[in-house]
């Protein structure tokens, strides 16, 4: 489909493809099991088929879901609820937080980047960083920062031991100081709110685009509206909510570090015409001032780096620099 509102009037207008082939684009693949993301229980998570399975799914999927992963069921339900009394709150309430909050510590926006966008998503979103604990204490919002805080306190230890067998399979041994800094420096957690959308095939969720994240891992409620890029076609593939799983997408600064070993794939979110969705995604992200490339021992048997090394801040304003355009932001790394 056409990737960004922006150019949504050059693909429909000056390159001739008029509005059908912007539905015919967006067509959605019919369910089997040769078209869905894995579904990985991750109890055992050091045994080898695990590991296995977990390596299989981000060289070929870039995107599965996890059940099992230690965060208790309470503390997954108190999070969504919490979320919904966030939005639910009234407007000064929420008009009053963003005025007062430190980017650095609390955002709340709509839409993507507006200011680069011609149609706007159809989203509200909170994005608590997860910071130092007086800066999380003095900003975060009371109906939420408690629950945000216990979900955050299992997520970290479930995404250490992730990255942990992502490493270890591009062989890397240690997690180390240097690749945390690479790697997992900043985390975020979203709060990401899709109220009911009168007219959904004239808006995007989300439109199409690739995570600049090394990780997300996304707890989604159940009402669905998440689509991933098939493999081989044009068309998108449905991330069924499972009941108590996270889905976990690789992000481009994995991609990029693993030379293309793991994916980071397209995707999207449809709005819902009745119902009001929401998920919750936590980016894994470097430091600012990471340099993130090809690591040497991804580049065995000769292999050549397909990316420069960058500093990840300029990636990052890269990617928030324009509205969401498919699978474009990682040019900008490439050689
Ligand atoms: C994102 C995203 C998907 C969802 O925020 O990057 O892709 O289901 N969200 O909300
Ligand atoms: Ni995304």
């Amino acid at each position: 489909m056409p990737t960004t509102p922006t150019n949504l009037i050059d693909f429909l207008v000056n390159q001739a493809n008029g509005v059908k082939a912007r539905l015919d684009k967006c067509k959605i693949i019919p369910q089997d099991s040769e078209q869905s993301i894995p579904i990985i229980d991750f109890t055992n998570w050091e045994d080898i088929q695990v590991q296995d399975s977990i390596f299989s799914a981000a060289t070929k999927w870039g995107f599965f879901q996890i059940v099992n992963h230690g965060i208790p069921i309470n503390a997954v339900d108190d999070l969504k609820a919490s979320v919904h009394k966030f939005f639910e709150l009234p407007v000064e309430e929420k008009k009053s937080l963003k005025e007062n909050s430190p980017p650095d510590v609390v955002r709340l926006a709509t839409s993507f980047s507006p200011h680069a966008e011609s149609v706007l998503e159809w989203k509200d979103h909170l994005h608590l960083v997860y910071t130092s604990e007086e800066k999380i204490h003095a900003y975060w919002p009371p109906v939420c920062k408690d629950q945000a805080l216990e979900y955050m306190k299992y997520a970290e230890a479930f995404i250490r031991k992730l990255l942990k067998v992502l490493l270890k399979k591009l062989n890397v041994k240690e997690l180390g100081r240097e690749r945390e800094h690479a790697l997992m420096d900043t985390m975020s957690l979203g709060f990401v709110y899709y109220p009911a959308c009168p007219a959904p095939e004239l808006v995007s969720g989300v439109s199409p685009h690739s995570d600049i994240t090394s990780i997300t891992v996304l707890l989604q409620d159940d009402i669905g509206g998440l689509y991933v890029r098939g493999k081989d076609s044009d068309g998108w593939i449905n991330v069924p909510p499972v009941n108590g799983a996270l889905v976990v997408n690789i992000g481009d600064v994995l991609q990029i570090m693993s030379n293309e070993c793991y994916k980071s794939i397209e995707h999207r979110v449809v709005a819902n015409r009745n119902k009001t969705r929401i998920s919750m995604p936590i980016f894994v992200n470097p430091a600012p001032d990471a340099i993130i490339g090809p690591l040497s021992k991804t580049l065995k048997n000769g292999d050549e780096p397909l990316y420069k090394q960058v500093v990840y801040s300029d990636y990052f304003n890269h990617f928030f620099s324009k509205a969401h355009d498919g699978k474009k932001t990682i040019e900008f790394a490439k050689i």
